[in-house]
């Protein structure tokens, strides 16, 4: 019986995840701590928070576990800098420095920073991290897993077999070869965020036609055995890691497209932008299809573990679960680098004896919300502060009536995905709620959809193929049925599908609770849910956090708990 913590940090999407006797106690990423989106630095204080949540102290660790192997990572950043030599001399400095300026030095520091003697900190594979953060969690005795992201030490994509509290590598694919490099490289390309935009592109994609085939056989190459190679002199990071893609590129593709410009898609410029990002998605699923169908010939298994950022994306995994042969695929809630902090934990929880934990049911592992702080600062704000005993009823009501409504009940959600904890909510069928939530609060680029949730055994009869098990954690996409396209307007992607969350009332018990009563409101159990967030800023974690939102944004309600927060009389 063990106490184990797991740590990702020092690239991005810090955080720690903490296992006790085989059960998953906590994971908390340190953005909703620090409030720094996708917060890089050693998680120190979600650490604390994990132990604090289960009453733990430093000392009582029996293992630390980071995330990936920091020796191998220094090698890979060395040999392919050489490699590249004279390219990359220019990210030389940068990259050396950035290596010997701390990185390799990392189990030392977290050791003496959390208080935890030397002897105590190990590392991990970071693809193994992903596979075992995947497969461990996902309740399947024996499963296909693949791992697939930008680059961890030296691997960009890896095939595992999962077999009760093992995991046994069959192939990997190693940098610079790598999907969620040539995502990231057209995603910069296409004037967004890498690291960030990848929904943006990926939301893009459906307003366009994949008709730059020709052009993108020349960025990646597919081979029949699931492999795949890129053209890299098309792709700067080797040259450059703040770019993603060279003057190559420009010349294939034409000139990039300016960060910030405001979207015009019935311009032709931008609509050729939307072909780009239709083909980028297209061949990404191809590559991902071309896996999961070698996952599934090598391993003969039925199901799927997929992690790693690249399994972020719902639309590929939508076209997985249809088209690859699996009769199940789940996909980890923090499916990128956070999600790295679990996996390593749990790698240590299992190597000191304990069992494997139980299938991951809900993804409410962070610090839970306090009712009598958010009273209390609210009243001091002079807002108005009204306790309810019929919250669900009363947050369906201000729904239907076109009230947006903070939503924030419990332990705040891991991974990248509000699902009840810390949600914004509002009416599905109101397109007019749709256009002020992005307007005043979330100020989206127009072609990204935002996503229902709806009780999981009513998901039926309004979208197809749901429930499924990539449903809970809003890792798919599902076309909404045919009879409720029209009414669903304000959750509906312009291609007809919704990425669907569905809940129980074990997942989210508060959400589930609203959305019964939103069936009786409005006559369908669904809410729009977004996350509790503004532009730019990590969701909601604590009451300030939350207050902070209904100060600074034109919702009509704040709800924590059973109370109900507004600005003006009650
Ligand atoms: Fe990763």
């Amino acid at each position: 019986m063990a106490a184990v913590l797991g740590i990702s940090g020092e690239y991005h999407d810090a955080a720690a995840a903490l296992v006790v006797d085989g059960a998953i106690v906590a994971a908390i990423q340190e953005e909703r701590l620090s409030r720094i989106k996708n917060d890089p630095r050693l998680p120190l204080d979600a650490a604390r928070a994990c132990l604090a949540h289960a009453g733990l102290a430093a000392g009582d660790l029996d293992r630390v576990v980071f995330y990936e192997d920091p020796i191998d990572k220094l090698e890979r950043v060395l040999v392919s800098t050489l490699r590249t030599f004279p390219r990359s001399l220019r990210q030389f400095p940068r990259a050396i420095g950035a290596q010997l300026g701390g990185k390799i030095w990392v189990i030392d520091r977290l050791a003496e920073q959390l208080g935890v003697a030397r002897d105590r900190v190990t590392s991990t594979a970071h693809h193994l991290a992903h596979a075992a953060s995947a497969f461990f969690v996902s309740g399947y005795p024996r499963a296909a897993v693949l791992t697939v992201d930008g680059v961890g030490e030296a691997t960009s994509t890896a095939l595992w077999h999962g077999d009760g509290s093992a995991l046994r590598e069959l192939g990997r694919i190693e940098y610079p070869h790598s999907l969620g490099l040539l995502y990231a490289g057209l995603t910069a390309y296409l004037g967004f965020e890498v690291n960030e935009g990848e929904y943006k592109v990926m939301g893009l994609a459906a307003y366009g036609q994949p008709r730059l085939r020709d052009e993108f056989a020349r960025l990646i190459r597919l081979s029949g055995d699931g492999t795949f190679e890129l053209g890299l002199p098309y792709f700067a990071y080797l040259a450059d890691a703040e770019l993603g893609f060279g003057p190559a590129m420009e010349q294939l593709l034409g000139p990039r497209r300016p960060p910030h410009r405001p979207w015009d898609l019935s311009s032709a410029a931008d609509q050729r932008y939307a072909d780009i990002a239709a083909t980028l998605q297209a061949v990404t699923e191809d590559a991902l299809l071309g896996l999961a169908r070698e996952a599934r010939r090598r391993t003969g298994e039925s199901a799927l573990c997929l992690a790693g950022g690249v399994a972020l994306n719902a639309v590929a995994n939508a076209r997985l679960e249809r088209e690859s042969g699996f009769d199940r695929i789940c996909v980890h809630p923090a499916a990128g680098d956070a999600g790295g902090a679990l996996g390593a934990a749990i790698l240590g929880s299992l190597e000191l004896g304990d069992p494997r934990p139980a299938a991951l049911t809900s993804a409410a592992l962070g610090l839970p919300i306090d009712v009598a702080a958010a009273a209390a600062l609210a009243g001091e704000l002079g807002l108005t502060v009204r306790r309810s005993g019929d919250i669900p009823g009363e947050v369906a009501g201000r729904i239907a009536g076109g009230e947006i409504v903070a939503f924030c009940q419990g332990r705040f959600e891991w991974g990248p995905r509000a699902l009840g904890c810390r949600s914004i909510l509002a009416n599905p069928a109101d397109p007019e709620s749709r256009e002020r939530l992005n307007r005043a609060i979330k100020r989206r680029e127009p072609f990204r959809p935002f996503a229902p949730a709806v009780l999981r055994d009513r998901a039926a009869e309004y979208f197809a193929g749901a429930p499924s098990d990539l449903t809970p954690f809003m890792t798919t996409v599902c076309p909404i049925a045919e009879r409720h396209r029209e009414q669903l307007a304000a959750v509906r992607h312009v291609d007809g599908t919704a990425r669907v969350q569905t809940v129980t009332p074990d997942s989210a018990p508060e959400l589930a609770a609203v959305l019964a009563a939103l069936d009786r409101a409005i006559g369908m159990p669904i809410a729009l849910n977004t996350s509790l967030n503004g532009a730019g800023e990590p969701i909601v974690g604590d009451a300030t956090d939350a207050i902070g939102f209904l100060l600074g944004h034109p919702i009509d309600a704040l709800v924590v708990g059973d109370l109900v927060i507004t600005r003006g009389a009650a």
